[in-house]
């Protein structure tokens, strides 16, 4: 199976450029299934709720899903990709999956990061794993890295692929999805953003890039570069997830000591 991360650079607040320029993107990368970054449609420093609601959208009918839908028909892929979703009122950081036949499913991101709290209501849908054909995919977004239990149940509900739409500033995540790999022998797929920006004084935001697919044994299959838009694919096996031993004698979700754990 080809899978993809399509890093990009959003300009704040330009939805339909943003989406055109990723579509054009989507459709020259030969793969089945791709990440796009979190909030890559709005970009991500909003200054108020208002502004991170009037720049929002409805996933059914919104101009992002819309427009994913089509490239995901034109390419014959799934398309994971952050948006700001609008929803009886609220704003939240969302993550959508669509796919030829349309939305597919939609996780609302669990944990908000900093200044997030202020603008995103927390996300209220449990943690999913769908089956697209030839992989099963569970969706998380940036720092929900932070929360091991995230990956974890994507994993125990079955995930061979674990999407993660991101825009990280700090520089531990990258290192630490391939912990997030190993310890549950899945697939990782992180689509960050790359440039800068500077809408609140002071308080200047640079996005790290580093987009990178991780294997089930916690090999980089591909990472990229930290400045510039850049798309990486990756021929995969899924199935590889399946198998949870680390060694014949342990078995990484059998092995859970649950009597002893703290939840
Ligand atoms: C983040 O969660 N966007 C850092």
């Amino acid at each position: 199976m080809k899978v993809a991360f399509l890093q990009t650079s959003p300009l704040f607040g330009k939805v339909r450029e943003n989406v055109e320029k990723a579509v054009r993107r989507l459709n020259s990368i030969d793969a089945e299934l791709v990440v796009l970054p979190e909030l890559f449609s709005t970009g991500y420093q909003f200054r108020s709720k208002k502004e991170a609601l009037g720049l929002s959208e409805d996933v059914t009918a919104g101009y992002a899903t819309s427009r994913l839908i089509e490239a995901a028909k034109a390419g014959k892929m799934h398309i994971v990709a952050g948006i700001a979703e609008r929803a009886g009122g609220r704003v939240y950081n969302s993550s959508v999956l669509v796919g030829p036949r349309g939305v597919v499913g939609v996780y609302r991101k669990a944990h908000l990061f900093w200044n997030e709290k202020k603008i995103f209501a927390r996300g209220d849908t449990p943690l999913k794993v769908y089956n697209i054909g030839k992989a099963r995919v569970g969706m998380m977004i940036c720092f929900d890295w932070i929360f091991p239990e995230v990956a974890r149940t994507l994993a125990l509900k079955g995930a061979d692929i674990i999407c993660q739409p991101s825009n990280l500033v700090l520089p531990f995540c990258p290192q630490a999805m391939i912990t997030r790999s190993i310890e549950n022998r899945v697939f990782s797929i992180t689509a960050n953003r790359v440039g800068v920006e500077r809408r609140v004084k002071g308080r200047a935001l640079e996005f790290i890039g580093s987009s990178q697919i991780v294997s089930p044994a916690g090999t980089v299959i591909r990472r990229a570069g930290g400045r510039r838009e850049e798309a990486g694919a990756a021929d995969i096996e899924p199935r590889d997830a399946r198998d949870k031993h680390i060694t014949p004698l342990n078995h990484i979700m059998k092995d859970r000591r649950v009597d002893i754990f703290e939840l």
